[in-house]
Formats: structure tokens, C-alpha cells, sequence
């Protein structure tokens, strides 16, 4: 495995299944990044994860990674519920961050931390791990540079309810903790909000990333035989629109995809399901030659991909491909905004909606 000679020290706060299956093994093989330090206030959980990915050091107290002078970032892997509150704390400790999505809970809670962040000349990057399939971004880039002006999308994010049989062959067996310390009540308990946090943060981020801002959404929600289906119209800045599919989950396999519609071509993709770590298959058409694009993709570990980039960022000053805590704060607007609109029946702007889903 190849290591640059400069690398990001990164404390990992969180050991719990998404350290577990994605972040430890990412920062782990990233060329730009080592795995300093883990921290968790459930014993048993972190060390298990201490004996298994043997970082440097290991901490109980949040507090104490965050005064270790030789952690330059951490990844907040910790409820959503809390991931404002943690950031916040790290970049009052002087650390770069790269949080979990959703960015936060509240569009407030987001606005703040984005404050704090332009405050701090700090990077934060938000855990939306597909801005780093390379179909995407490649899909990103073309239509930034050779489809000229935008004019529909059609995005979709269907959950399988045979997903557990397919990732549980592909990811670690997980440790629990009956010590692991979670937000009062279950805040997964209401599905309503739940499946639109964890999985639509995916969803409209993608669409942002795609097609630019957002302005205001239409959305019906059907509710069946256990199954959730957000239908939602979507209005760009750029007078384009949108379709989005949120359905948890389908009796089927697991579809993730989109079309977009420009003025000198089109694209589509069939997005696989993240863990698989298999690029996109995306086909830019250009009508400049009448030629389709596909890239291949070789390395599609979205999660590792991710920290290389927050890496690039801090250590030689890239662009950030990233989403910005701008970015979060924008897409659990629009999560907002898709929930108002579920309620009322009406457009809703994004311009006007606050509190959470
Ligand atoms: N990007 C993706 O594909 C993806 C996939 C799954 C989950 N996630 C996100 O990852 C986040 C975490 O999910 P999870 O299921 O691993 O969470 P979890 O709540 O199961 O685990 C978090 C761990 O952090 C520890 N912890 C929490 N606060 C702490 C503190 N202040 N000090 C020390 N330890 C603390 C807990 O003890 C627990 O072990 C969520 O926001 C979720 O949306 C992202």
C-alpha cells in the first residue's frame, strides 16, 4: 500500500458501526492519511477496535484526543444528533473536521457551525462519500465543462430490503457496546425523519452537487405496507427541474441512479450500493462529437476516496470536492423543506423553512 511521505494525523471519534465498516479501513489505506488516534467512551467497543487497527493512541474523553497536540483532523462518527456539537468542539480545538452526514439536525445548528468554520479558517468537509465515486464525479465534471446549460434532472434512491443480506457479506462483523452513548429516546424510531436524514442527506446532495442550487420543492409522500415513497419537484436556481425518487426500501435490489438533460449532451448513471465499492456506471453523451464517455473507475472506495480529499485539501490547499459545511447546511434545507411540503401540500422555498425535518 502506498503512503505519501506528508500525511494528515486523524483521531477518529466514534467506534461505532460506521468507523467499523468504512472510516478505520479508509483512513487506514488512504496514501495522504494515518490513523492516529480512535476515540470512544465505550471501553469495550474501543478496545476491540485498538487491538484490531492498532492506532497510536486511544482515548475515553473526546476532550483529551482534541488536546493531543499530534491530531490534526478528526471524523466525527457519532449520531447525527450530536455532530454539531462535536464539530464545534473540534474546531475550537484548533482541528480540521470531517463530519458524518447529515451535517446537523437543525438548518440553525448547521448555519452556526458553517459561521464557526469560516471563522476558523479550519476545513470542514461533510461525509457525503459519493461527491468521491469516480463515475460521479466524472459525471460532475462533464457536465460543469461540456453540457452547457442544465435543464432537468431525474435522481433516484431506492433502498433494498434485501440490503442487510448483501452488505453484511461485504463489511466487517460488527462489535456493539451496550455502553456506546447515544442521543435520549431513538431517534430512529420515526421513520418520517429518519429515512430522510440518513438516506435523502445522500439524495439532495447529489442533486445540488449535480445541478446547483436549489430554490423550492413540491413533495408528496406514500406510505405502504411498511415501505416509505418520497416523490418530490424540484426547482434549480438555474431554471432547471428536477424529479426526486427517496423509496425505503424497494422489493428489490437496491437502485440508485440519475439523468440529467444539458444543452450538448446527457448523462446517465446507475449508482451501486456504497459498500460494494464499485464505480458508477455513468455514460456522458456529448453531442459536440456524438461520442458517449465511461470512465472505468478503478478505485471506487468512496470512503477512502473522501479522506484523501479532505487530506488534499489541508495538506496542499486543493479545491474541495467535499461538501462544505455550506453545502450541509443547504441540503438539510432542502430536507426541511421536503417534509414541510409533505405536510402542507404546497410548494415549499427553501428560502423559508427552519427548525428540522
Ligand atoms: N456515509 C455513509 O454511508 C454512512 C453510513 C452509515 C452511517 N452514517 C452516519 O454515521 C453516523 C454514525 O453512525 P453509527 O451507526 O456508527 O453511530 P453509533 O451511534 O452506533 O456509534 C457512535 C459511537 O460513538 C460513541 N460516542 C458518541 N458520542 C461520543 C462522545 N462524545 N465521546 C466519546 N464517544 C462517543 C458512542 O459510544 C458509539 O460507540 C451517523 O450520523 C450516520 O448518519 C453514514
Amino acid at each position: 500500500m502506498h503512503k505519501d511521505s506528508s500525511r494528515l494525523q486523524i483521531g477518529i471519534l466514534g467506534c461505532g458501526p460506521i468507523a467499523q465498516a468504512g472510516h478505520f479501513d479508509a483512513v487506514r489505506k488512504a496514501r495522504n492519511a494515518d490513523l492516529y488516534a480512535i476515540c470512544d467512551r465505550a471501553d469495550d467497543l474501543r478496545e476491540a477496535m485498538q487491538a484490531v487497527h492498532q492506532p497510536q493512541a486511544a482515548y475515553a474523553d473526546y476532550d483529551a484526543m482534541l488536546a493531543d497536540p499530534k491530531v490534526d483532523a478528526v471524523i466525527v462518527a457519532v449520531a447525527d444528533q450530536f455532530h454539531v456539537p462535536l464539530a464545534l468542539k473540534a474546531l475550537a480545538a484548533g482541528k480540521h473536521v470531517l463530519v458524518e452526514k447529515p451535517l446537523g439536525v437543525t438548518i440553525e445548528e448547521c448555519d452556526s457551525l458553517g459561521a464557526q468554520v469560516e471563522a476558523s479558517g479550519l476545513v470542514l468537509q461533510v461525509g457525503n462519500n459519493k461527491r468521491f465515486d469516480p463515475g460521479i464525479a466524472y459525471a460532475r465534471d462533464f457536465i460543469q465543462a461540456e453540457m452547457g446549460e442544465r435543464m432537468a434532472l431525474k435522481a433516484w434512491y431506492c433502498d433494498s430490503t434485501y440490503r442487510y443480506a448483501m452488505t453484511d457479506n461485504v463489511q466487517p462483523i460488527m462489535r456493539t457496546s451496550a455502553a456506546a452513548l447515544r442521543p435520549a429516546g431513538d431517534p430512529k424510531a420515526d421513520r418520517r425523519r429518519y429515512y430522510p436524514l440518513t438516506h435523502g442527506s445522500h439524495l439532495v446532495d447529489m442533486a445540488r452537487y449535480l445541478m446547483g442550487e436549489m430554490v423550492s420543492v413540491q413533495a408528496r409522500l406514500v406510505e405502504k405496507f411498511g415501505a416509505y415513497c418520497w416523490f418530490t419537484a424540484v426547482d434549480f436556481a438555474d431554471g432547471s427541474v428536477g424529479h426526486l425518487d427517496l423509496t425505503v426500501a424497494v422489493r428489490g435490489d437496491w437502485e440508485e441512479g440519475f439523468t440529467v438533460y444539458g444543452e450538448h449532451g446527457s448523462v446517465k448513471a446507475r449508482v451501486h450500493n456504497p459498500w460494494f465499492h464499485k464505480t458508477s456506471e455513468v455514460e456522458c453523451f456529448s453531442s459536440k462529437d456524438g461520442v458517449y464517455r465511461r470512465p472505468l473507475g478503478e478505485d471506487a472506495h468512496t470512503y477512502k476516496r473522501q479522506v484523501e480529499g479532505f487530506a488534499e485539501v489541508i495538506l496542499q490547499g486543493v479545491a474541495q470536492r467535499g461538501a462544505t459545511a455550506v453545502d450541509g447546511a443547504a441540503a438539510l434545507r432542502a430536507l426541511v423543506a421536503i417534509s414541510r411540503s409533505v405536510e402542507t401540500g404546497e410548494r415549499v422555498r427553501l428560502a423559508d423553512v427552519t427548525g428540522g425535518v
